[in-house]
């Protein structure tokens, strides 16, 4: 049996870790099988750029960052469109799944990833998913692998930014990554006791945050910190379409510089504004990304034995499962506005810049 694999889109700490648990589970299980490595992602199946994987490749890699595979970003909106020989890249994957005499694929990616697993699949290969991103915004599984390591490092970020914002008693913003949605933001947030924390999911109010950064300096406190994330959006914003908001914010491509000058000058506080960027999807999975990295490589392993190809990797409460490419492709995980983090981050005075408060059920 000859599988390919690849890994595609942004990369994340963990996908090594896939990549070995999977290479482990096929070698101890599945005889004769062998593992054809896919350079740069789709690019790779694109161009042809393959070679087969030894057992030692495997060897040393399960905490190391990055992918040994390489990877790219290769956008869905482009796969169908055809060249000037009328040839497109859907065409030329097809061509080389072929050519390389591939039983099946496996594919590590994000959302965008997975809408092109599902269209290989649509269009006769046989593609098994593995969920990856520091988003978490993959519809159908509790938790992506990569997440809770990016959780760890934007927490220390926040952690080590206190110091300097209580120190100099400044109102600082951290620009978490999520430019759709904001996990990593609502996670890291509460984790790293953010006064506020400010997501795509929750539009905000320039002037509400601004209320809560002056209210905290009249009890005293002369520092802030202010969790947003990068797709965080202002309430006027958020009934804009994209493309104009991108428009309206000039050079900028979030709203965090913008939001820092107008406390600034509404609250009349110093702000400072940090961009972690991608300090948070480098270096070492966590032992829980490595743990969580292994066991779905190996699920993924058990799927190609039990020939369930069209599927991706889940965790679905304590469980791993798996759902159909179709059913979740094109799909993303907003944070719903009632989530249990959302309301206990209200309960402990945690404001999402939206207005609202925690209102006591019981
Ligand atoms: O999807 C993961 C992610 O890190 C997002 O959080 C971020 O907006 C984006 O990728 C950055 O992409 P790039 O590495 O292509 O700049």
């Amino acid at each position: 049996m000859k599988i390919g694999i690849l890994t595609s889109g942004g990369d994340c700490p963990g996908l090594n870790a896939v990549i070995r648990g999977f290479a482990k589970y096929v070698y101890n299980q599945i005889p004769k099988a062998e593992i054809i490595g896919i350079s740069d992602g789709y690019g790779g199946l694109i161009s042809g750029e393959a070679h087969t994987l030894k057992e030692s490749d495997f060897s040393g890699i399960l905490n190391v960052g990055g992918t040994i595979l390489g990877t790219s970003r290769q956008p869905f909106k482009l796969m169908t469109q055809e060249d000037q020989n009328g040839q497109s890249k859907l065409d030329m994957m097809k061509k080389n799944y072929k050519k390389l005499g591939l039983d099946l694929l496996v594919t590590l990616g994000g959302a965008g990833t997975h809408k092109t697993a599902a269209l290989l699949s649509q269009n006769g290969c046989n593609v098994i998913g593995i969920p990856k991103t520091i988003d978490n915004d993959i519809w159908g599984t509790d938790v992506t692998f990569g997440f809770h390591t990016a959780v760890d490092i934007a927490t220390e970020c926040i952690d080590r930014i206190h110091t300097t914002a209580a120190s100099h008693g400044r109102t600082m913003l951290i620009e978490i990554m999520g430019n759709k949605v904001g996990w990593l933001t609502l996670y890291a947030g509460v984790a790293g006791g953010a006064d506020i924390v400010l997501i795509p999911e929750l539009p905000f109010e320039p002037d509400e945050v601004v209320k809560t950064v002056k209210k905290r300096i009249d009890k005293g406190k002369a520092f802030n910190i202010i969790a947003i994330a990068e797709g965080a959006m202002t309430k006027h914003e958020s009934k804009m379409k994209k493309q104009d908001r991108l428009e309206a914010r000039g050079n900028d491509t979030t709203i965090t510089n913008a939001l820092a000058k107008y406390i600034e000058e509404k609250a009349e506080v110093e702000t400072r504004v940090v961009v972690p960027g991608h300090l948070q999807r480098g270096g070492n999975p966590s032992p829980y990304d490595r743990f969580l990295s292994t066991e779905m490589g190996c699920f993924a392993g058990k799927l190609v034995e039990e020939g369930k190809f069209g599927t991706t990797v889940s965790v679905q409460g304590n469980k791993i499962t798996s759902n159909y490419l179709m059913d979740i492709a094109g799909k993303t995980k907003y944070i719903p506005k009632d989530h249990q983090i959302i309301e206990v981050a209200r309960s402990i005075g945690i404001s999402f810049g939206d207005g609202e408060k925690y209102e006591k059920i019981v």
